[in-house]
């Protein structure tokens, strides 16, 4: 594929995470609420998480923002859904060597639809934006442990 290709096929998974997101709401006996803002815009994300014996059973988020945090959220919550935390830990820091335009060893990570977003690194204002959900999560799973 070639990469104009490619660059269409992420603006349209960014997109349709955006118009049609996953996890999207409260989730009832959320064992986490995480409530973080990026600061650079005042955009906020509520990141609800239900972890049980070490395992990401349940990943849901409220909030506003522009469409790569919007689309970054849900891409994350899709993601992380039953995973163990170390692992979803492991995510975020792929995630994040994704946005400094790193090599990413995928073998052991599945960033998912995530992936879609490796273009934002070129665009270092928007990089908080792609990064809010993920850092939420580290800060609750942190938090957790
Ligand atoms: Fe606010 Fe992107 S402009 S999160």
């Amino acid at each position: 594929m070639s990469f104009d290709n490619l660059d269409t096929l992420y603006r349209q998974v960014i997109m349709d995470h955006y118009k049609n997101p996953r996890n999207r709401g409260e989730l009832e006996d959320d064992s986490l609420m995480i409530d973080m803002n990026n600061p650079t815009c005042g955009d906020r994300i509520q990141l609800h998480l239900q972890v049980t014996d070490g395992k990401v059973e349940d990943a849901m988020f409220e909030g506003e923002g522009c469409s790569i945090s919007m689309s970054s959220a849900s891409m994350m919550t899709q993601a992380i859904k039953g995973k163990p935390i170390d692992d979803a830990l492991k995510m975020s820091g792929a995630f994040s060597q994704m946005m400094l335009g790193e090599d990413v060893d995928s073998d052991d990570l599945e960033l998912g639809d995530a992936e879609a977003l490796q273009g934002v690194s070129k665009f270092p204002a928007r990089i908080k934006c792609a990064t809010l959900a993920w850092k939420a999560m580290e800060k609750g799973i942190n938090e957790e442990k």
